[in-house]
């Protein structure tokens, strides 16, 4: 039962004691404000005493001036006083309300409720134990009440508490109520949702929220807060098998070498046997180091450092896990994605991806399909834009250890960031890893980049020429070429018009189709600077992110950006192909400068304004640069 929890009347450390060993309870409210969720907040809040003097005084103003319920309390008042300050900024998507009873601790996420929330919901269900669904008795179960519920299911959450508001409305009508439990315990169960308790409540009456109420006596279940005491919590990672994401290496003298982090999964001993992945190398945990000294075991949740009975090598980022049941190791996973920002998502580029505490590069396919999340429909997609879901394959530069989400959380858990903002852009939760990855090996070459380099008598180099269209790129690029030729450098022109006749026939000049393409040109000048050529590349590129792409998969000092700057009325005036007169009168979309953007380089290796520089003075600029930096022979570099 809720207990009153008066600080000043108990003694402090019998206090401080009793909370620190009482558990504790996450869990995610869902529904709108016309379901009564800010009432149920606000009065769980009220009765389990946590308002201070000055909050209820306040509230009891409010209520008698703006409040809905005459002189009785308007609970909801608590919370949305919160919404209007989300409303004004959208750093605050979620609100966590802490409060406590004489059995457990709460601490419960309050996402707004509308529909285009969907990113909200997936931040405050991420670390739920369990979810509290409000449903209308009038209205039933409705399409919201079906896509929380799904969010819930994809986010692992596997205990709901379905709250069946406003009873008081139906005259706590026993065949209403049931109709409604009935309907939503069986799709709950087709989302593979375990435990489901349905409750008949009204949060404006405190009907069933604290103690059983005299107007439902044919309902013998608990009531709210019972049923939020008694949820089991924290079991499900503790029964799994050892994971330990290495947070940092500890190594404060050379006789102490400890890897520090937090238990992800199952219960780690001294003497168990364990093996760090990706890598593979096994050992044994010899010590459970914490500030309280060592440990006979540690639990998840629990940070600790451990020591392994082998000098071994281990990094941040890796995972020690049980041998016996070690997490899976792929470049090549697919994935759930509930996608975060404004500008939709880029099949092609490349985003940081957090998982655990690895992160690495990771570039994600076109989605094999979109969720409908009303119908649980699939539909197909080429991107995703905010508050979607969607599955895509997703390849990283480097091998991760990870459990499918469904086993761990936090393993099987990742975000996106873009590389350029550090913005969170995205959400995953991993379903598998490819196969494919174990099936595709590196081949050794024999006549290798070095070997082909030696017989060139120059270095391999790709000059990156990027700017608006009609800036000057194509002309400098083939004066440039013509002059390196001349001089026996090794060269080949890559230009953005010709490969878009063959290679990219298929690409438009939509972001996602612009992404794609640098991302192929950029892999072409990969293996064109492994066979020792200096490439000359003239594509807009409009994108910051992509041009670094193509610089990241190069050796350093062998991309050279020249931005070929002209001011948007220069080049329009230009207009060599007549293409900005069509795109002005409207016949032709997504031009760069028009209706498409331009990211102009922040630091490029060589910038030139083409309304004082000739071509000819470009290409020896350009050509200067190459000596100087040592691609080719005769510099000081
Ligand atoms: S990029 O943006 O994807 O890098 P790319 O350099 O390959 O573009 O191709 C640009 C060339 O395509 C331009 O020089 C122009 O001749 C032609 N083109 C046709 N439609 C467009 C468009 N909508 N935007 C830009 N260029 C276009």
């Amino acid at each position: 039962m809720a207990g009153a929890l008066v600080a000043g009347s108990l003694d402090i450390d019998r206090y401080l004691a009793e909370h620190e060993s009482k558990s504790t309870l996450r869990f995610i409210t869902c529904g709108s404000v016309d379901d009564g969720k800010s009432t149920l907040i606000g009065r769980l809040l009220y009765e389990s005493q946590l308002l201070l003097d000055d909050q209820l005084a306040a509230l009891e103003a409010d209520s008698k001036r703006v409040g809905t319920q005459g002189e009785e309390l308007d609970f909801a008042l608590l919370v949305d006083g919160l919404q209007a300050e989300r409303e004004q900024g959208i750093t605050i998507d979620v609100a966590y309300r802490y409060f406590t009873t004489d059995r457990r601790q709460f601490i419960v996420a309050d996402t707004p409720g509308h529909e285009q929330y969907t990113r909200n919901m997936v931040t405050g269900a991420s670390t739920a134990d369990l979810a509290v669904i409000l449903v209308d008795a009038r209205k039933g179960v409705l399409v919201q009440t079906r896509r929380h519920s799904y969010v819930v299911a994809l986010m692992g959450i596997s205990q709901v508490v379905l709250a069946v508001n406003k009873l008081d409305l139906v005259d706590y009508d026993e065949s209403a109520f049931r109709a409604i439990e009935d309907e939503y315990r069986s799709f709950a169960a087709a989302l593979g949702i375990k435990r489901v308790t349905c409750i008949p409540v009204s949060a404006l009456r405190g009907d069933n929220l604290l103690g059983p109420s005299p107007n439902t006596p044919w309902y013998d279940g608990p009531d709210l807060m019972r049923c939020l005491e008694d949820a089991p919590v924290g079991s499900d990672a503790a029964a799994g098998p050892l994971r330990f994401p290495v947070q940092w290496v500890n190594r404060p003298s050379s006789d102490f070498r400890g890897f520090s982090g937090a238990v992800a999964g199952g219960v780690v001993r001294p003497g168990d046997r364990v093996v760090v992945l990706p890598v593979g190398t096994a050992s044994t945990v010899e010590r459970i180091v914490s500030a309280d000294g060592d440990l006979p075991e540690a639990a998840p949740g629990q940070s600790v450092t451990l020591t392994l009975s082998d000098e071994i090598d281990v990094s941040r980022g890796d995972v020690i896990c049980a041998t016996d049941q070690p997490a899976s190791v792929s470049d090549q996973v697919e994935a759930h994605i509930v996608w975060m920002h404004e500008q939709p998502m880029l099949p092609g580029r490349r985003y940081l991806l957090k998982l655990g505490t690895r992160t690495v590069n990771a570039t994600l396919a076109r989605p094999k399909y979109r969720l409908n999340v009303n119908t649980l429909e699939h539909a197909a997609a080429t991107t995703l834009a905010l508050n979607e879901i969607g599955v895509c394959n997703l390849s990283l530069d480097r091998e991760v250890a990870f459990d499918p989400y469904g086993a761990n959380r936090d393993l099987g858990g990742f975000i996106l960031i873009d590389r350029l903002t550090n913005e969170t852009v995205g959400a995953g939760m991993v379903n598998f890893g490819l196969r494919r990855a174990q099936n595709l090996h590196w081949q050794d070459v024999e006549v290798d980049a070095a070997a082909h380099t030696a017989l060139k008598g120059h270095r391999p180099a790709v000059i990156w020429l990027t700017g608006l269209s009609g800036a000057g790129k194509s002309t400098i690029a083939n004066v440039l070429e013509r002059k390196l030729h001349a001089d026996g450098v090794h060269t080949f022109l890559l230009d953005g018009d010709n490969v878009r006749h063959g290679l990219n026939r298929d690409l438009g000049f939509t972001d996602a189709d612009r992404v794609e393409n640098i991302r192929r040109v950029g892999e072409v000048c990969r293996l064109m600077a492994q066979a020792g050529l200096v490439v000359i590349a003239a594509f807009i590129s409009p994108f910051r992110a992509e041009r670094r792409m193509v610089r990241d998969l190069l050796d350093r000092g062998t991309f050279c950006e020249v931005f070929v700057d002209a001011p948007l009325e220069v080049a329009a005036s230009r207009d060599p192909k007549g293409l900005y007169a069509k795109a002005r009168q409207g016949q032709l979309q997504h031009f760069t400068g028009v209706d498409s953007p331009y990211e102009p380089p922040s630091d490029p290796e060589l910038h030139v304004d083409t309304t004082v520089t000739t071509p000819d003075a470009a290409a020896d600029q350009v050509i200067r640069h190459l000596r100087e930096t040592g691609v080719l022979p005769g510099g000081s570099g």
